[in-house]
C-alpha cells in the first residue's frame, strides 16, 4: 500500500487509515445504529491484513467503545502500526449518551491516561484535539497536550477541525503535526486556504468522511435514507443525508458513479482516490463496519485517476456548487 509522511513527523503512514467512528457502536448521540463488536474488531484486522497501518479513533466514539474495540483488533500488531485517537469530547452520566466540549488541561490529562488505558498501549502515536471548543480554552488544552508530549504520553500532537488562525495560535506553543479536516466531494473548504498552509509549514492532512459517511459509496437513495436507523446520527444531523442538499447530491452521485464504472471501480474508490490526488494530502481516514468494506476501498490507494477525468469531475463539481451560491 502506497504510504506519505506525516508532516514534519517519522510516521510513514499509508494513504488509508481505518476510520473507528462507526465500531463505537450505536449507545450515544452520535452512534450508527447498532453494530455487531466482533464485526468490528473483524473490520478492524482486515484492514491491517490488507496492509493499513493506521487508526484513528476517539474517546467519544461509543463512549470509550471504539478504542476497546481497537484493543482488542490491535492484539499482537502494536508493533506495527500507528494508533491515533482524541480528545476535547467528555461524558459524565454514560447512560444519557451525550457528549460536551471540554478542553481545560485537568480534563485533558485524564482523558489521555483512560484513552492509554482503553486501548492497552504505554503511547499514543497522534493525539488530536477532537473539536477547538470552547475556543477560549484552547491554549489550556494544547498546552497539556504538549506536557504529555514531553512526558512520552504521547509521540505527536495534532488538532482536528481547527481554523487557520486556531492552528497558528496552537503553534506558538507546541508544533502542530497534523490537521484532521472533513475533505471529500462533497465538502472542499479546507481547499480555501488550510491546505497551502498545512503543505508551508509541514502539518500533515488527513481527511476525515472521506466517502461523506456513506453517501459516496452510491449505495444510499431517497428510500434508503429514509429508512436509516432512528439511532444512525446521519438520519438527524448529517447536512449531506439532507435537504436542501440531498436532491443536487443524488444526482452528483449518480454522474460519479458512470465515471467510476468506466474504469471497473466503485463510487467509494473514486471519491477516496480523488481525495489523494491532492499533493497536500496525507491520507484519507475511510471508516468501515464489516470487513468487506474496508476491503473494497482500499484499491483506492493505487488508482492514479487520469488528469482528464479530474478535469471532467471539476465540471461536476462546479455545476454541483452553483447550487448552493447565493
Ligand atoms: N475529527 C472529526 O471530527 C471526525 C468526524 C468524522 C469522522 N472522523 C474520522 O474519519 C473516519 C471516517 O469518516 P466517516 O466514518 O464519517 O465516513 P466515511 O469513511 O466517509 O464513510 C464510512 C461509512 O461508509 C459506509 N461504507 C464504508 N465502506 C463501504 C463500502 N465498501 N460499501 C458501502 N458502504 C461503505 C459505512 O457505513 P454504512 O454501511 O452504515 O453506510 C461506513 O461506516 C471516522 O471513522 C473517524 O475516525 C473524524
Amino acid at each position: 500500500m502506497q504510504k506519505r509522511k506525516l508532516g514534519f513527523t517519522d510516521m510513514e503512514i499509508t494513504t488509508i487509515g481505518f476510520g473507528a467512528w462507526a465500531v463505537g457502536g450505536g449507545n450515544w448521540k452520535w452512534g450508527w445504529g447498532s453494530q455487531d463488536d466482533a464485526e468490528s474488531v473483524a473490520a478492524i484486522q482486515k484492514g491491517l491484513d490488507l496492509g493499513i497501518n493506521w487508526i484513528d479513533t476517539a474517546a467519544a466514539y461509543g463512549l470509550g467503545h471504539s478504542e476497546e474495540m481497537v484493543r482488542k483488533a490491535i492484539r499482537g500488531h502494536r508493533g506495527q502500526i500507528y494508533i491515533a485517537t482524541k480528545c476535547g469530547l467528555v461524558w459524565d452520566d454514560p447512560s444519557t449518551g451525550t457528549v460536551y466540549n471540554r478542553l481545560k488541561g485537568w480534563s485533558v490529562r485524564q482523558e489521555a491516561e483512560n484513552s492509554l488505558r482503553r486501548l492497552g498501549v504505554d503511547i499514543i502515536d497522534l493525539y488530536q484535539i477532537h473539536w477547538p471548543k470552547p475556543d477560549a480554552d484552547l491554549e489550556e488544552g494544547w498546552t497539556e497536550i504538549a506536557r504529555l508530549v514531553k512526558e512520552g504520553k504521547i509521540r505527536y500532537a495534532g488538532v482536528s477541525n481547527f481554523s487557520l488562525e486556531q492552528i497558528k495560535r496552537a503553534q506558538k506553543i507546541h508544533p502542530v503535526a497534523s490537521l484532521q479536516p472533513e475533505y471529500s466531494l462533497l465538502e472542499r473548504s479546507v481547499e480555501r486556504e488550510l491546505l497551502k498552509y498545512c503543505a508551508e509549514q509541514q502539518i500533515g492532512i488527513i481527511a476525515y468522511s472521506p466517502m461523506a459517511s456513506g453517501l459516496l459509496t452510491g449505495k444510499y437513495t431517497r428510500e434508503t435514507i429514509e429508512s436509516i436507523a432512528s439511532n444512525d446520527w446521519r438520519r438527524n444531523f448529517s447536512v449531506h443525508f439532507r435537504e436542501p442538499m440531498l436532491t443536487a447530491n443524488l444526482a452528483f452521485i449518480e454522474k460519479l458513479g458512470q465515471i467510476a464504472s468506466r474504469f471497473d471501480r466503485s463510487l467509494g474508490e473514486l471519491a477516496v482516490a480523488w481525495v489523494l490526488q491532492r499533493n497536500e494530502m496525507t491520507a484519507a481516514i475511510v471508516g468501515a463496519r464489516r470487513p468487506n468494506q474496508i476491503e473494497q476501498i482500499v484499491p483506492a490507494t493505487d488508482w492514479q485517476i487520469p488528469v482528464d477525468v479530474i478535469a471532467e469531475i471539476n465540471v461536476l463539481l462546479a455545476e454541483r456548487e452553483a447550487q448552493f451560491k447565493a
